[in-house]
C-alpha cells in the first residue's frame, strides 16, 4: 500500500455530515489520536464485542500494534466517564486483490461498536456513512469489512463478496489420494513461523481475489508471539521446503486432546499458506495423517479447495459455507476497470445506490478480458442492460456469485443473462484467509 495514501487516510478528519447529525443529539464525533484516548477506545471495543475487560498489558500491546488504524469515537459529554467513547469505528487502507490479480486500495472498516446504553438511535449508521463518505473524500474506490452479524451492512451497500468455507474432517476416514510426497515438513518455533508467514502471504495474496494485506500487528496475534498472548504454547508451527531447500509453505495449528478417546484428538488449523501446489499437498497430507488425531477443523477456506479432490472419501468432510469478506464499491469505473473479465462483450450497468455515492449508468466494454468503462448518463442503451443496486454489483465484483444466480434470485434485472453473465465469470472462487 502506498504509504502516503495510508497516511492521508489516517489524518483525514471525520465526515462533517455525520458529525453534525450526532451533534444534534448532544454527541461529539472525533478522531481518536492521543495515547490515553486510544487506550480507552480499545477497552470500549472489547466491551462492545462482549470480551472481558482487558488488562493494562493487553491494552498497551493492542495500542502498540494499532497505529495503522484511523479511529473514530463518539462521545457523550453527559456520561459519567466522558473520556470513554460510547461508539467506535476504525479503518485503514489495504490492497484488495481483484479478479485477474490486480489490486485496488480499499478502506478496511473494523471495530464498529455502539454501547448498549446508546443503541438504536442511528449512531452506527452515522459511523458507517462517515467511513464511506471519508473514503470517497480520499478518492478510495472501495470499502470492505468482515462482520459479526450478516444483516447489518447491506443497508450501506456492503455485500458478501467472498464466502468462507469451514471444514470439519474426519481424518480417520478421509484417506489421501493427492500427489505423492515431495520436499520436507519440519516443526519450527512460533517465532520462526512469525518470520516466514508474512512473506508467504505477500507472495500468495494476489492469486486470490478477496485477499487483503494483513496488518503487521495481526501476525503476532496469530503466532502467539505477543507478550500478552493467552496459551501461546498450544500453537504448533510447521514449514515445508522444496527439494532445493526453499521454504514454500507454512502452517499453524493447535491440538486439543479428546479425554474420551486418546486416539481422536482435535486439530484446529489456524493458518495454512502454500506458495506452490506441492506445498499445499504436503502440508495438508501431514495434518491429515497426524497420529492420535481424529478431527481437523479449518476455517476461512475457499469454496473450491483442491483438497476436496485430494482425499479418498469426500464424505469424511462436513463443509459449512458462510458470508465472510464484505465489499462495498464506491467508485464504479475504477473498480470495474481494475479487474479482468472473460471473453469480450458489452453491458450497460444501471446502478442504484440509496446513499447516492455510486448511482449512475456506465457502459462496460470488454475486449479479450480487459474492461473499459464509460459514463453514459441518461443516453439510450446500446448494449444489454444490467440493472442493479450497488450491493448486488459489489456481490458480483470478486466472482463470488454469478449474474445468472442473482437474476434468478430476483436481486437484479438483466436483459440477456446468457450474454452478460459469462463476462463476469472467474476461474477461481474468491477467498479471504483471515478476519479483521
Ligand atoms: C450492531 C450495532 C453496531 C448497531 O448499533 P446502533 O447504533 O444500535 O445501530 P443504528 O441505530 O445506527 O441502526 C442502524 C441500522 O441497523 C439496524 N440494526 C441495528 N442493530 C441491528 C442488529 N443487531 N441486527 C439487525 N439490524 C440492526 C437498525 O434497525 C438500523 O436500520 P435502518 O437504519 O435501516 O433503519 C450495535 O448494536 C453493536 O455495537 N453491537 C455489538 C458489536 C457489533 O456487533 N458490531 C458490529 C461489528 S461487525
Amino acid at each position: 500500500m502506498d504509504a502516503s495514501a495510508a497516511a492521508a487516510h489516517l489524518a483525514r478528519d471525520v465526515d462533517p455530515v455525520s458529525r453534525e447529525r450526532l451533534e444534534a443529539q448532544g454527541l461529539t464525533m472525533t478522531l481518536v489520536t492521543g495515547d490515553a484516548d486510544r487506550e480507552a477506545f480499545i477497552q470500549v471495543v472489547a466491551r462492545g464485542f462482549l470480551d472481558p475487560e482487558l488488562t493494562a498489558e493487553q491494552v498497551r500491546e493492542a495500542r502498540a500494534r494499532g497505529d495503522y488504524r484511523r479511529m473514530t469515537g463518539v462521545y457523550d459529554p453527559a456520561a459519567p466517564s466522558a473520556s470513554a467513547p460510547v461508539a467506535t469505528s476504525a479503518s485503514w487502507l489495504s490492497e484488495l486483490t481483484v479478479p485477474g490479480g490486480g489490486v485496488l486500495a480499499g478502506s478496511a472498516v473494523s471495530a464498529v461498536t455502539v454501547a448498549p446504553t446508546h443503541r438504536r438511535r442511528g449512531i452506527a449508521r452515522a459511523l458507517l456513512e462517515a467511513e464511506l463518505r471519508s473514503a470517497v473524500a480520499g478518492d478510495v474506490p472501495l470499502a470492505m469489512l468482515t462482520v459479526s452479524e450478516a444483516t447489518l451492512y447491506g443497508r450501506y451497500g456492503f455485500a458478501p463478496a467472498a464466502p468462507a468455507a469451514t471444514w470439519v474432517i474426519d481424518t480417520k476416514r478421509a484417506g489421501w489420494r493427492g500427489p505423492g510426497r515431495s520436499g520436507r515438513v519440519d516443526f519450527v518455533s512460533r517465532d520462526t513461523w512469525r518470520e516466514i508467514a508474512p512473506g508467504l502471504h505477500e507472495e500468495v495474496r494476489r492469486r486470490s481475489a478477496g485477499e487483503l494485506e494483513i496488518p503487521a500487528g495481526h501476525w503476532d496475534s496469530f503466532a502467539g508471539t505477543r507478550p500478552d498472548a493467552k496459551d501461546p504454547g498450544k500453537k504448533r508451527a510447521i514449514q515445508w521446503r522444496d527439494d532445493a531447500g526453499r521454504i514454500r509453505g507454512a502452517a499453524l495449528y493447535t491440538v486439543t486432546e479428546n479425554g474420551e478417546d486418546w486416539t481422536k484428538s482435535r486439530v484446529d488449523l489456524l493458518s495454512l499458506i502454500a506458495a506452490t501446489p506441492a506445498a499445499y499437498a504436503a502440508l495438508w497430507r501431514f495434518l491429515l495423517e497426524l497420529d492420535l488425531v481424529g478431527e481437523i477443523r479449518a476455517g476461512e477456506l475457499a469454496v473450491d479447495e483442491p483438497l476436496w479432490w485430494m482425499i479418498a472419501d469426500q464424505r469424511a468432510v462436513t463443509i459449512t459455507v458462510r458470508d465472510h469478506q464484505y465489499v462495498r464499491i464506491l467508485d464504479v469505473p475504477r473498480a470495474l476497470e481494475a479487474r479482468t473479465y472473460t471473453g469480450s462483450g458489452e453491458v450497460l450497468l444501471d446502478v442504484e445506490d440509496s446513499l447516492g455515492l455510486s448511482t449512475g449508468r456506465w457502459l462496460l466494454r470488454v475486449i479479450d478480458g480487459l474492461g473499459t468503462v464509460e459514463d453514459v448518463g441518461d443516453s439510450a442503451a446500446t448494449a444489454p442492460v444490467l440493472r442493479l443496486g450497488i450491493e448486488e454489483l459489489s456481490a458480483i465484483y470478486l466472482g463470488g456469485v454469478s449474474v445468472t444466480t442473482l437474476a434468478a434470485a430476483g436481486r437484479i434485472a438483466v436483459d440477456d443473462a446468457d450474454l452478460v453473465a459469462p463476462l463476469f465469470l472467474t476461474p477461481r472462487a474468491p477467498r479471504l484467509s483471515f478476519w479483521y
